[in-house]
């Protein structure tokens, strides 16, 4: 094993708060998502309250997921929120044309999402219709869920059994309206945009955060576009208007292409060593919209939402190819613990991020079983609760003067050592992640400005890469206590076994 790496971390030197939000969800209505994941029916047999899975909400606890972005995604912008209030028997059915073109019936709706959110303690993200609804239908339904007197959409909520308003701060203005969405050009897009948010009502004592639609990956043009359409007047150093108050962007990890985005669970080291480059592709990409929305915003006051992230492979065989369906190895949760050290180093600008999506699409927390209903936790969510501790803490800068391993993957680098750290309530969170996949590494770190105590440590691995959980199998990839951590002089020497992602936790005194 090679030498120590040093890290200095001065625990009494905060910087940027990372806002809890960076570690939100999407729940899209996408294959077994909503129906089979979250919400069952009051019929089942599975335990549920008004028809929500009650075992996925208790592992979802662990998370504190602060927020749940819905109802999409592609199928946001098709979703016509009329239809999912009222008796559930009289909603009208509508095709579902992105996901499968199966018929969906409605009866997961407003009041559903929101008594979601209620039993989760995250706070709702509505994602509003502009694609193809209406100013008029956005704007109703924010009346519908935030307006207290005896408005008419604030009675129609009434006659449908609620009778306070709800408090919904995060708003969407539509989703990909470069594609999906519309298939609109930025300028056009950003009109949009203004048009709808002017509609969009702060009723009472709620207040929205208006997120606009922002850019495919690297189009750093669109972002300027929407920055440049907050204040028309103005330019590059001038206040933005606040017409909305973020903008966001999607980029998934995909290693391979379009047509073939490879295996989730069968893969090789060199597939493996791709896939975490393209995940550390994400720092570049948050970099350069920030730097873009400096010029137009230099005192950051608009925000920057990453509300879709993660890894999208090539469905598991024999499942429908529209559901997205997909398994969760130790890779995945190793792309899920170095996005989250990006996102810390980017807590000044960053102000949400969502992972796709939290059950049964995409990069899931949850896997249920579609005949057994049995439930399984994946190495990602592991990531998530290992990494709660974050969540609003202060950020700590890790230093490394003597540099991190890289390797070279194909015509790039990758850093092999990924970390960041925060403090909250006096005490320190480190996670550490080491991405080779057969070199162990320690990590000396020198801890200043602060005695430390009561350290705590976990790890997360497993023999191989490939290693995932299952009906049967399901603590395959599950964290335990980590003993790889002694004291030395001023700090710790942590062991980072290869391919493993570890979190140190102790009380700082200063
Ligand atoms: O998360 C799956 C889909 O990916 C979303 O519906 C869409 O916004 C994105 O293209």
């Amino acid at each position: 094993m090679s030498a120590p790496i040093r890290a200095i971390i001065n625990v009494d030197v905060p910087g940027p708060v990372i806002s809890r939000h960076v570690y939100g969800h999407f729940a899209e209505h996408l294959g077994r998502c909503i129906y089979g994941g979250f919400y069952v029916g009051e019929d089942s047999d599975i335990p549920n309250k008004g028809g929500i899975r009650l075992d996925v909400v208790q592992a979802l606890r662990a998370l504190q997921i602060p927020n749940l972005r819905w109802p999409g995604g592609c199928f946001a912008d098709e979703y016509h929120w009329r239809d999912g209030v009222g008796p559930r028997a009289e909603r009208p059915q509508m095709v579902n044309s992105h996901w499968g073109d199966v018929v969906e019936d409605n009866s997961f709706g407003t009041h559903e999402f929101m008594a979601l959110c209620e039993l989760l303690g995250a706070e709702p993200y509505v994602n509003g219709n502009l694609g193809s609804g209406t100013v008029r239908e956005m704007s109703d339904w924010v009346e519908y869920l935030t307006r207290g007197d005896d408005s008419p959409m604030a009675a129609l909520r009434r006659e449908h059994g609620r009778d306070e308003p709800w408090r919904v701060k995060f708003w969407g203005l539509g989703n990909e309206p470069w594609g999906c969405g519309g298939n609109m050009t930025a300028a056009h897009y950003a009109e949009e945009a203004r048009r709808y948010a002017t509609y969009c009502r702060d009723h009472g004592e709620n207040r929205l955060y208006r997120i606009a639609a922002g850019a495919n990956s690297d189009d750093y043009a669109w972002t300027e576009t929407l920055m440049k359409a907050l204040n028309p007047l103005g330019g590059c150093g001038r206040d933005p208007r606040g017409l909305y108050q973020a903008v966001s962007v999607h980029y998934y990890t995909i290693p391979g292409t379009w047509d073939d985005k490879g295996e989730a669970t069968q893969f090789t080291e060199e597939d493996y060593y791709r896939t975490l480059v393209r995940a550390a592709f994400t720092d570049e990409l948050l970099r350069n919209h920030s730097n873009v929305m400096d010029c137009y915003d230099p005192e950051k006051k608009v925000g920057l939402v990453l509300d879709e992230w993660g890894t999208w492979w090539n469905v598991e065989k024999g499942t429908n190819p529209g559901f997205l369906y997909q398994q969760n190895t130790l890779r995945d949760a190793l792309v899920a613990s170095t996005h989250f050290d990006i996102f810390h180093g980017h807590a000044d600008r960053l102000v949400m991020a969502n992972i796709a999506q939290t059950v049964n699409v995409l990069q899931a927390m949850i896997l249920t079983d579609p005949d057994s209903g049995e439930l399984v936790l994946t190495p990602t969510y592991h990531v998530f609760e290992m990494n709660a501790g974050h969540q609003d803490a202060a950020s700590l800068r890790v230093d490394t003067p003597d540099g991190l391993p890289v390797r070279t993957v194909g015509q790039e680098e990758l850093t092999t050592v990924s970390a960041s750290a925060s403090r909250k309530d006096g005490r320190v969170l480190v996670s550490l992640s080491n991405l080779d996949a057969a070199e162990d590494v320690a990590v000396h770190l020198d801890l200043r400005g602060g005695a430390v105590s009561d350290v705590q440590a976990r790890i997360l691995s497993a023999g191989s890469l490939t290693a995932h959980n299952a009906p049967g199998h399901a603590t395959e990839v599950a964290p335990v206590a980590h003993d790889g951590v002694s004291r030395t002089d001023g700090g710790l020497r942590v062991e980072l076994p290869a391919h493993s992602f570890v979190t140190v936790s102790m009380a700082a005194d200063s």
